[in-house]
């Protein structure tokens, strides 16, 4: 029985086919071997955690009460997320467009995947599965200040939209949203995802895209192969990536509060309109689906 194996999960697929994009997370369709997917990764990464992990992550882990033991219920995560920072796992069928995305988090909602990836491919899978959304990112979502930053990015996406109604001319307004959402992509990429920050231990890692990888963890804070200068919005938002590989190139911060004022940055970038042409190259951006956002929601 394939459960609900990313890729592999007919629930999902129907649910995808009918269009939904918002779903519930169907407990009783996991199998075994799903769980045991689940229990084999956490109990490898656990140690890497002590390890490589900034401090908010790991007492994070603590206050959701997340075990090895099972996949965990989204339901029983919001329940203690809730009084914490009012923050909330929200299911999805799959992949979310960024602009999507981005007004999610401004509505203190975090799309989270509900699959999880095969017991044969543990190490890397392009899709985000349920490993990746809910053990590495949501235990950074009890911290305030985390929670309140990722609320802030979500408010400059709408921003953007908003000052976006202003031009006329569709042509300039699809490029400038284009590069605005590219720009912001990158930032979300380069810190949210693959964030390094100081310590009084030393350099801890606080991007998800690390603290859900067993090899990159290690690899990002260890290796001599990695670049890791200190975080600097101009470089960040004109910095293509590769999903797909070791990330060469990690960003350190100081503390929390210096990517809130990176936020604030940025936003005063969008309504300057300094990000209206931002250097090409990854990540792609669904135009189309941007345009229609701003059409449906502003
Ligand atoms: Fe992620």
């Amino acid at each position: 029985m394939l459960g609900l194996t990313t890729t592999q999960a007919p629930w999902i697929e129907d649910a995808r086919k009918a269009g939904q994009i918002y779903i519930s997370q169907p407990y009783e369709l996991y199998s075994e071997e799903n769980h045991q997917a689940w229990k084999l990764l956490y109990e490898r990464m656990t140690p890497r955690w002590e390890r490589y992990a900034n401090p908010v992550f790991l007492d994070g882990l603590s206050k959701l009460g997340l075990t090895s033991e099972r996949i965990p219920k989204l339901d029983e995560i919001n329940r203690a997320l809730a009084p914490l920072t009012g923050f909330r796992a929200r299911a999805v069928s799959g992949y979310i467009p960024a602009f999507r995305f981005f007004e999610s988090l401004r509505q203190r909602e975090f799309p989270t995947t509900i699959t999880i990836r095969p017991p044969d491919r543990l190490d890397y899978l392009p899709e985000p599965d349920i490993f990746h959304d809910v053990a590495g990112h949501v235990p950074m979502h009890t911290d305030r200040r985390f929670a309140d930053t990722l609320v802030r990015f979500g408010q400059c996406a709408h921003r953007a939209a908003e000052a976006a109604e202003a031009i006329r001319d569709s042509q300039r307004k699809r490029a400038r949203l284009e590069s605005i959402t590219r720009a912001m992509a990158r930032f979300f990429w380069f810190t949210i995802e693959f964030g390094l920050i100081r310590t009084r231990a030393g350099l801890r890692a606080y991007g998800s895209g690390l603290l859900s990888s067993y090899g990159e963890l290690a690899h990002a804070l260890e290796s001599t192969d990695v670049h890791r200068p200190n975080l600097q919005l101009d470089w960040v938002i004109h910095q293509s990536f590769e999903i797909d590989r070791y990330q060469p190139l990690l960003f350190v911060i100081d503390n929390f509060d210096q990517l809130y004022e990176a936020i604030e940055q940025l936003e005063r970038m969008i309504l300057d309109n300094r990000l209206g042409e931002v250097a090409p190259g990854k990540p792609e951006v669904d135009t189309e689906e941007v345009m229609q956002l701003v059409a449906g929601h502003n």
